[in-house]
C-alpha cells in the first residue's frame, strides 16, 4: 500500500497547519476531510435545508460535486473555499456528520483520494474507519481553552467578530457532539501516536511526528 498518513482529533487542535507543513515537506499530497463535510453543510444551508433531516440530505447528496483543487473547495463549480469557514458552518457541519448517509456519501470519496498515496489525511475518523490500515496515524489534541485561542485568532484575521468565551463553548459543543455520534466518532485508537500540542509550536508538533516516521 502507498503511503498514507493519518491525522485526527478535535477542532482547533493543529490538525489543518500541522498536516498541510508536514505534507509540503514530505511532498506528499494533502486532504482536509473536514472540507467535505462543511461542503455538503453549505450546500444544505444555501438550500434552506434542516440539517438533521435525512430527506433533505439524500436530495443534496444526489445533486452535489465536491471537487477539491489545491487549496480551494467548490460545490458544483462554485468556489466556496472561505464560505465554508465560519462558525456557522462549523456547527452544521458538525450536525451533518453525524448521519450515517452524509458519512458513507463522503467515506467513498475519502476512498478514492486517499488510496492514490503518498498523502495526509485529517479529520476525525481517519486512522479508526476510513484508512484503519495506515501505517502512520497520530492523534493530536490541546486543551479547550487553547483550541479556543487559536480557533479565535484564526477567526479574527478573517473579521469574523466573536469572544473568546463563545468560541471555547462553541469548540466543546462540536467536541461532545463529535465524539458521541454513534457513526464514526471521534475516537483515539491505540496504535495512533498521541500527540498533546497545548505548549507546542507548529514545528515542533512537525519534527514530533517526522520523528515518529522514521520508526518502522
Ligand atoms: O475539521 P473541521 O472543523 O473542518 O470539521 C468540520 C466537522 O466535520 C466536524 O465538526 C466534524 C466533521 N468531521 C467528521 O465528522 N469526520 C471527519 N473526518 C472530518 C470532519
Amino acid at each position: 500500500m502507498k503511503d498514507i498518513i493519518t491525522i485526527d482529533g478535535p477542532s482547533g487542535a493543529g490538525k489543518s497547519t500541522v498536516s498541510k507543513l508536514l505534507a509540503q515537506k514530505l511532498g506528499y499530497k494533502y486532504l482536509d476531510t473536514g472540507a467535505l463535510y462543511r461542503a455538503v453543510a453549505w450546500k444544505i444551508k444555501e438550500e434552506n435545508g434542516d440539517p438533521e433531516d435525512e430527506k433533505t440530505l439524500d436530495h443534496i447528496i444526489e445533486n452535489i460535486k465536491i471537487t477539491l483543487n489545491d487549496d480551494r473547495v467548490m460545490v458544483n463549480g462554485m468556489d466556496v473555499t472561505s464560505k465554508i469557514r465560519t462558525p456557522e458552518i462549523g456547527e452544521l457541519s458538525s450536525q451533518v456528520s453525524a448521519l450515517p448517509i452524509a458519512r458513507e456519501f463522503l467515506y467513498t470519496i475519502q476512498k478514492e483520494i486517499g488510496l492514490k498515496g503518498n498523502i495526509v489525511i485529517e479529520g476525525r475518523d481517519i486512522g479508526s474507519a476510513i484508512f484503519p490500515e495506515a501505517k502512520h496515524k497520530f492523534f493530536l489534541d490541546a486543551s479547550a481553552e487553547e483550541r479556543g485561542r487559536r480557533r479565535l485568532k484564526e477567526l479574527k484575521q478573517r473579521n469574523l467578530e466573536t469572544n473568546l468565551e463563545t468560541t471555547i463553548e462553541d469548540i466543546k459543543t462540536r467536541d461532545k457532539r463529535d465524539s458521541t455520534r454513534q457513526a464514526s466518532p471521534l475516537k483515539r485508537t491505540k496504535d495512533m501516536n498521541y500527540i498533546d500540542t497545548t505548549t507546542l509550536t507548529l514545528e515542533e508538533v512537525v519534527t514530533k511526528i517526522m520523528e515518529a516516521l522514521k520508526t518502522p
